[in-house]
């Protein structure tokens, strides 16, 4: 699989934020007759494949979806391993990622979420600010709406504080409420597993993103996967409403 060589596109023609839907990990590990929990581990490899490969091609940007506001409905069993395990991939790939100059931020919600995850995420946000090869937004305890929420929330405050006039609100500054104001609005939306939906994924971010379903389990997932994807981007006529 990895010796597809990587595909020639146009610099222009390379997605710079690429938002990734990691899906299907129960599935791959039922096939298998394995607990769901060992599908969540192999997904590990495919997604620091699927950041190398990304920065081989040029891209500047992903966001993975780790762990969703609905994903706390799970059973607490699989919510708790989900917990302590990324816990523990952001603290063990710490140092590979700022070693390949990837800066991660965390993108999310701090309510309900491990204090200890918090804690890796922070030391790793720290640890590779200054890093600028590509960013990686680990979206954990995210959630589209409530990223949208907590943004009015905190500009209604500054309503009535006197900062800022309710009149003069605009999408740009509005957009400095939300959880990483600095986060690119994003040109390609991936999501693995099949499934047909966003999921609660960046959607104030995707409006103009070009989406690519794809028909493969996240732990089967590599580089060159991405490639792909990004193939097909490239031929996509991007109008933003011009005709
Ligand atoms: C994605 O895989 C990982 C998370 C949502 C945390 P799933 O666990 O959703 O796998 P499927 O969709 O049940 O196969
Ligand atoms: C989306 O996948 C969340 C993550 C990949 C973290 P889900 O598996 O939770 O989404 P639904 O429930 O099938 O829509
Ligand atoms: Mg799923």
């Amino acid at each position: 699989m990895k010796s597809m060589k990587m595909p020639k596109i146009a610099a222009e023609k390379i997605p710079a934020h690429v938002a990734i839907v990691m899906d299907g990990n129960g599935r791959w590990a039922k096939e298998r007759g394995l607990p769901r929990t060992a599908g969540h581990e192999a997904g590990e490899a495919a997604l620091f494949d699927v950041i190398e490969g990304a920065i081989q091609i040029g891209v500047k940007e992903i966001s993975a979806y780790a762990f969703s506001t609905e994903n706390w409905r799970r059973s607490p069993d699989e919510v708790k391993f989900l917990m302590g395990f990324n816990r523990d991939v952001i603290r063990r790939r710490r140092d590979e990622m700022h070693a390949m100059g990837v800066r991660v931020r965390w993108v999310g919600r701090p309510k309900r979420l491990w204090s200890s995850v918090i804690n890796e995420l922070e030391e790793a946000e720290t640890l590779t600010a200054k890093n600028k090869v590509l960013t990686l937004n680990m979206c954990v305890n995210y959630g589209g709406r409530s990223e949208i929420v907590d943004a009015a929330t905190a500009l209604a405050k500054d309503v009535k504080r006197g900062k800022v006039s309710a009149e003069k609100v605009t999408e740009k500054i509005f957009a400095k409420y939300l959880d990483q104001p600095q986060m690119r609005d994003v040109d390609l939306f991936l999501r693995s597993s099949g499934e047909l939906r966003t999921s609660n994924f960046l959607p104030w971010q995707s409006v103009y993103a070009e989406f690519v379903f794809m028909d493969v389990l996240w732990p089967d997932v590599d580089r060159t996967t991405l490639w792909k994807a990004i193939e097909e981007y490239s031929h996509r006529d991007r109008r933003f409403g011009k005709a």
